[in-house]
């Protein structure tokens, strides 16, 4: 028996080191075969003076033949790469080439070349080149790529300008893990793209045969998105071409090669029928954000994995910016936040709390989180209210005029602020290295005309980083009269100091304090506001943010107390709700958003931060019994409403249509709480796009109904391997939960449950995790087959392994025995004999 490997050496950031060696050109040469597919890599490379061995990372390579100028050299690589002895290398320039054989078709890792459905593609960030040829895998290293593909496939592609059949140029130098290529039996929906300087570019989307039809709103999306980013940003594109290819098997949401983006299916594909509006908002963003990448991120790249956010944050900052200019702005930003609260705040809380700039990592894999992404827009969001509009237009121009073509540093992205804007940054910086979510405590005291802000800020400790400094914090604020008449108009405050006291003077009476609109900082406020102050607030804020969260912090305090002490919410709760709901002055969308009460996650996170030690089943019981009360007090007004929503025409995917749909289903899941789900059985049966099917659907089984329609869907859409992802999620989310682990488990067996499909997986074991009185039922059969599953996922895709593990991070928040039994799962985990670096990597860090 051979003992158990040690644990992998954390990489540092204090450790970077610029690259020794530059690599001038690189041309790739591939011939395909699913077993047995050889790279040819002609690297030209510069020499260090410094005469230092020259180290390649490879992984998983069979090395053929290794030439340094024609003259054959006899090394072994080791299990990570490869290296030249100084001695070996001549001075000056040289050019090394290496042949290489690899295994597509046995690649279930889905990182490096690998096959899905036949077709050959590739996923290189963060370090998948690595596993396609010897090569110095960092993303400072940056060269020119010509790439030729053989293949009996017709269509070849790769990174850049075509040059020929199977021929690529690519004249823009580039890290390794921007390099893609794709091969395959592929169709193009094809547009074409004149630039603000006149320059034509084809736009292909390029997908199997059967989903010809289903591109036209993801060409649409990208259209839109290149017109903005010249207008916005400035930002033309840059090659003769710009392909998308829509693939199956993928582990993230989409990857912006060089030129060649790839995507995960389910951001690409849509069409009424088999899409639902969430999906049409999200294939918007996503394009979006991939096109955005071009520039933030591919001109201008990241020095090293520790700078991911330079080009992630960013990248997501643009692109809430583009959805928020494509529908609305207030709607865009509650659901941003919705999703920033469920999954980076619960991050930031828990055992995998890590500053937006990490400063070790043993797989970066790992390190693509609501930490970096989320948060690092927050960051962006924030730095943008310090400096102005202006000024964050001014530090944009500087940053791409001067870092054009480099790899760069969140040093570098805050020196074009200083010096764009005269502002000193080096306490913003603390945003970058601490991890944690700031509490923000306010009081406020009124006395004749003038009113006092006291702001406190507390930075609670995260695992490595026990103490903490102030950081910078802006607080938007707004005053109203108790009229409802806005006395002071947005106003951002500075918070610098740990404690701040701030004054507004000639008041006519006190005011009603409207504070941190439109989330202006990712922090909790903690603030004694009493339930006819919110109730006020939802009803005259002139912030739609905060209105919404007037609204949201309401129902929460009422749930809370409905969990602590079984109080029922009273009259004033269901008064204010009405009027929302049936105020048509307001956006259908926004009254959705308010209708939809706090998740049985978010809640428990509230109760722990507030010092209780969360019950789920006590959590999910009230908040079931809230939204009987709450149907039962809108039900007379439902139908009216329900009958004005149902619009007659064709579906169209945009904002306003897909608003009134939001709200027909939200009141809908209402009205099925007292009609024993009549409403929601009709309107699925005529329902005529899959926003409404599935809304009708799940309104259905939540009521512990739907068994029929469940199989009814499973006839009618068992060949669309997208909408079945959402049959297998539905009946697990929705489950009640006693019978969630049975059915989860029941539903492995299902002939059409395939573990090496990411989406498949994570359509059914995302659900479980979702699904959270199920999650975490007091049996703890859930957290078994959970671990189970992820123990057996880890032998063929770690990424996906590790990232489904996150499931088990809020195990601290429990109650001792929930405790005990997911740390047993996770400690069973981690002693699985040959555990990846990646799931070994996420359990040691849950375990602490
Ligand atoms: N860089 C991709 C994005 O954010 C995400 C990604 C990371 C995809 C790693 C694949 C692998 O757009
Ligand atoms: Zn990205």
């Amino acid at each position: 028996m051979s003992s158990p490997p040690a644990s992998p050496t954390p990489v540092r950031l204090a450790d970077y080191r610029p690259s020794p060696w530059r690599i001038d050109r690189v041309a790739l040469q591939f011939r395909l075969a699913p077993r047995g597919t050889t790279v040819t890599a002609r690297l030209e490379i510069s020499s260090a003076p410094g005469g230092e061995d020259l180290r390649l990372d490879g992984e998983g390579l069979r090395l053929l033949s290794l030439r340094l100028d024609g003259r054959a050299l006899d090394l072994r690589p080791d299990d990570r790469g490869l290296t030249i002895p100084a001695a070996d290398l001549p001075q000056g320039a040289f050019t090394l080439e290496s042949v290489v054989e690899i295994d597509p078709a046995d690649n279930t890792a889905l990182e490096g070349l690998y096959m899905s459905k036949g077709m050959y593609c590739t996923q290189c960030e963060a370090e998948g080149f690595r596993k396609i040829t010897f090569y110095p895998d960092r993303p400072d290293v940056m060269a020119p790529f010509d790439v030729t593909i053989e293949s009996d496939l017709p269509v070849l592609l790769s990174n850049g300008n075509p040059a020929g059949q199977g021929r690529w140029t690519d004249p823009w130098p580039k890290p390794a893990y921007l390099f893609a290529l794709v091969a395959g039996d592929l169709i193009a929906h094809s547009a074409r793209f004149t630039t603000a300087s006149g320059r034509g570019v084809d736009l292909n989307i390029w997908v199997r045969q059967c989903d010809e039809d289903h591109c036209a709103y993801a060409m649409d999306s990208l259209i839109r998105s290149m017109r903005w980013d010249e207008q916005v940003y400035g930002r033309e594109y840059d090659l003769d071409v710009f392909n998308i290819v829509a693939v199956d098997d993928f582990n993230m949401g989409a990857m912006e090669n060089k030129g060649l983006n790839i995507f995960n299916s389910r951001y690409v594909l849509a069409s009424p029928e088999t899409a639902t509006d969430d999906d049409y908002a999200r294939i918007e963003a996503i394009i979006a954000h991939e096109y955005f990448h071009n520039w933030t991120g591919n001109r201008i790249t990241c020095r090293d994995w520790f700078q991911l956010c330079l080009k992630e944050g960013l990248t997501v900052y643009r692109d809430q910016q583009f959805s928020g200019d494509m529908r609305s702005h207030a709607v865009k930003r509650i659901e941003d936040v919705l999703m920033l609260r469920a999954r980076q705040f619960r991050e930031d809380a828990g055992p995998l709390a890590h500053p937006v700039r990490p400063e070790s990592y043993v797989e970066i894999n790992n390190f693509y989180t609501a930490t970096v992404y989320e948060k690092g827009a927050e960051v962006i969001g924030m730095l943008r209210r310090l400096v102005g509009d202006d000024g964050y237009a001014k530090a944009l121009d500087l940053y791409f005029a001067r870092h054009d073509g480099e790899a760069a540093t969140i040093e570098d992205w805050l020196a074009v602020f200083e010096e764009a804007t005269g502002r000193d940054l080096a306490q913003f910086k603390r945003w970058y290295s601490e991890a944690g979510t700031p509490r923000v405590r306010v009081t406020e005291q009124y006395e004749a005309g003038h009113l006092t802000l006291h702001l406190e800020q507390i930075n609670p400790p995260t695992p490595g980083q026990p103490r903490k400094s102030p950081k910078v914090i802006p607080i938007a604020v707004g005053l109203l009269s108790p009229e409802g008449r806005e006395v002071l108009p947005t106003t951002v405050l500075e918070l610098t100091g740990a404690q701040q006291a701030f004054s507004f003077d000639g008041l006519e009476a006190r005011p009603v304090v409207s504070i941190l609109r439109g989330f202006s900082a990712p922090v909790i406020l903690e603030r004694a506001v009493g339930a006819a102050e919110r109730a006020f607030l939802l009803e005259h804020d002139t912030d739609p943010f905060n209105r919404w969260e007037a609204g949201r912090a309401l129902a929460k305090d009422l749930l809370a107390r409905m969990v602590t002490d079984g109080t029922d919410p009273g009259p004033d709760w269901m008064t204010a709700m009405e009027a929302v709901t049936f105020d048509d002055g307001l956006e259908p969308a926004f009254r959705a958003l308010v209708l939809r009460l706090p998740s049985e996650d978010d809640m428990a996170q509230t109760l722990h931060a507030a010092g209780h030690v969360p019950d789920p089943a006590a959590i999910h019981t009230a908040r079931r019994r809230m939204q009987a009360v709450l149907a039962n007090g809108l039900a007379a007004r439902l139908p009216d409403l329900l009958a004005a929503l149902d619009d007659p025409g064709p579906y169209t995917p945009d904002a306003a249509a897909a608003g009134r749909r939001a709200l027909r289903m939200a009141a809908l899941s209402l009205l099925s709480r007292v009609d024993g789900g009549a409403a929601a059985r009709a309107t699925f049966t005529t329902a005529d796009n899959m926003t409404v099917e599935v809304g009708a659907l799940a309104c259905l089984l939540e009521i512990g109904a739907g068994d029929e329609e469940l199989t009814r869907f499973a006839t009618r859409w068992g060949e669309d391997r997208l909408v079945m992802d959402k049959w297998f999620t539905l009946q697990i989310l929705h489950a009640a939960p006693e019978t969630v682990a049975e059915r989860t488990e029941a539903l492995t067996g299902h002939a059409d449950f395939d573990m090496r499909n990411p989406n498949r997986f994570r359509a059914i074991f995302g659900a479980l995790a979702a699904n959270h009185a199920g999650f975490h039922h007091a049996d703890g059969a859930s957290y078994r087959l959970l671990a189970d599953w992820l123990i057996r996922l880890d032998a063929l895709n770690p990424q996906t392994a590790a990232r489904m593990s996150t499931a088990f991070d809020s195990w601290s928040r429990m109650d001792v025995d929930r405790q005990d039994m997911i740390r047993g799962e996770l400690t069973r985990i981690r002693a699985t004999p040959g555990l990846s670096r990646d799931l070994g990597e996420m359990t040691e860090r849950m375990l602490g």
